[in-house]
């Protein structure tokens, strides 16, 4: 993979002209977008094909996590919509990843594309042992994720969505193949905002993660092409 490949914007804007007016921007240094849950809601699912007609992998971060069935149908939706990588949350057991995972392979095989990368959320990074505790989950942190990171890839999942705190952990447990996605990136140029343990794009690659998602870096800069660029070449900088 090249380090543009390696870096996902996300779209977080919450109209069509924003969001297709930055892949069209961008689309020269970025290969990758996601869309979450404002943009898919706000403008549905035509967003994720005009982004793909002009020429955008999407990322489709919806966190799908409901019955084996509902996950299942939502599943072949995701893969006829042609995204690059969708995500399920991990929590939704073993049976709903694993019919998510062959529905989304069944589809693909009779469209002729290529099956979308199924991914895991874990244990998300808003939430910290305490708040892990209050809904009945007593493991600490790094045992939870990593225990839900393995159920995934039983499940035949492709990978994780992971901090950039628990690459290290994943990539070592669960082997190279495994594909990681982490946000709670910033260059050291960049405001944190919101995001409490941040990891240069740098340490995050050489941590062991696939991909980094960032949004407001880039989409918030002044110019979000050289910020882009400048991420891809830290990225490039990595070992
Ligand atoms: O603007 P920023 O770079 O913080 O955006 C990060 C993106 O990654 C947002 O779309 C956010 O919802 C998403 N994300 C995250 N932490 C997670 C999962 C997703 O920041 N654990």
């Amino acid at each position: 993979m090249t380090p543009k490949e390696r870096l996902i914007v996300a779209l977080d804007v919450n109209t069509k002209e924003r969001a297709l007016g930055l892949v069209e921007k961008l689309k020269a240094e970025i290969k990758i977008f996601k869309i979450g849950s404002e943009l898919f809601t706000s403008c549905g699912p035509s967003i994720v094909e005009e982004a793909v007609n002009a020429g955008a992998k999407i990322f489709l971060d919806l966190k799908f996590h409901d019955i084996p069935n509902t996950v299942r149908k939502a599943a072949i939706a995701a893969t006829r919509l042609g995204v690059f990588i969708f995500n399920v949350h991990a929590l939704g057991g073993s049976d709903m990843m694993k019919r998510a995972a062959e529905a989304a392979a069944d589809e693909a095989r009779r469209l002729k594309i290529a099956k979308p990368k199924i991914i895991a959320v874990t244990v998300l990074t808003s939430m910290d042992e305490n708040s892990l505790k209050k809904i009945g989950i007593n493991d600490n942190m790094e045992k939870q994720v990593l225990k839900l990171a393995k159920l995934a890839k039983d499940a035949s999942l492709d990978g994780v969505v992971a901090s950039p705190s628990e690459v290290r952990l994943i990539r070592r447990e669960l082997g190279e193949e495994f594909i990681i996605v982490t946000p709670g990136v910033r260059p050291e140029w960049a405001a944190a905002n919101d995001q409490k343990r941040v990891m240069t794009p740098k340490e995050a690659i050489d941590n062991g993660a696939d991909f980094i998602v960032v949004g407001r870096p880039i989409i918030e800069a002044s110019n979000p092409v050289i910020a882009a660029r400048k991420i891809v070449e830290e990225i490039n900088g990595s070992t």
